[in-house]
């Protein structure tokens, strides 16, 4: 299946309020922040842990899947979120559905991964609230860039799940679905 990755990044920059000024703004703290978002990893590791439901997903794997979340949570300070960026974030989600992890635990994730992030911030930024704020703000629109764009591959993953459970029920050949679905378009 082709993507449109261009209209995804519009469409989750404008559902998260994800603006450049926010972007410069990242990367303009990132030397600040980063230093710190190994204990952020380590916590959000160590929170996963007491749900019981995650642990068939870690046992084995907490050290290399720290070393990546480490990574990814570096490049919300540093990368460009351009389609690049969601076509990127399009295929970790694509990681997780292949391992056949709850979608919940994306949302669920994210959001342990931004109570991670307030204290941090409030910490480094308390001095002056109004870019505390602005710092929050940020961090929150690219966490939810992210978290849009990772579930896409969830959205498609069960259309195509849907997909084949009709042609297996109807008998009807993938081609001839994708025949009728060219002549039927709009
Ligand atoms: C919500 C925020 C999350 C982010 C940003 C994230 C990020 C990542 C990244 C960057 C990868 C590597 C993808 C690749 O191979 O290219 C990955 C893989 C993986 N993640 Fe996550 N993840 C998140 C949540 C979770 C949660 C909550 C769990 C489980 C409780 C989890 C379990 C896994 C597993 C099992 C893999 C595959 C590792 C492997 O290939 O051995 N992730 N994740």
């Amino acid at each position: 299946m082709t993507h449109d990755f261009e209209k995804l990044t519009q469409y989750a920059k404008s559902f998260t309020g994800l603006t450049e000024e926010y972007e410069l703004l990242l990367k303009e703290v990132g030397p600040e922040i980063i230093p710190n978002l190994k204990s952020v990893t380590e916590n959000f590791y160590a929170q996963l842990s007491l749900i019981p439901e995650t642990k068939s997903y870690l046992e084995g794997r907490i050290e290399s899947l720290q070393a990546m979340h480490t990574q990814w949570l570096e490049g919300l300070f540093t990368n460009d979120f351009d389609t690049g960026y969601t076509e990127s974030m399009y295929r970790v989600g694509d990681v997780h559905v292949k391992v056949h992890l709850p979608v919940e635990f994306m949302s669920g994730g994210m959001t342990l991964i931004n109570n991670q992030l307030i204290p941090l911030v409030v910490g480094l930024f308390h001095s002056d609230s109004e870019k505390c704020t602005k710092v929050l703000s940020a961090i929150n629109a690219a966490t939810g860039f992210s978290l849009l764009t990772m579930q896409q591959s969830y959205q498609e993953a069960s259309i195509a799940e849907e997909l084949e459970k009709f042609l297996k029920i109807s008998g009807m050949s993938k081609v001839l679905f994708s025949n009728l679905a060219a002549a039927y378009k709009d």
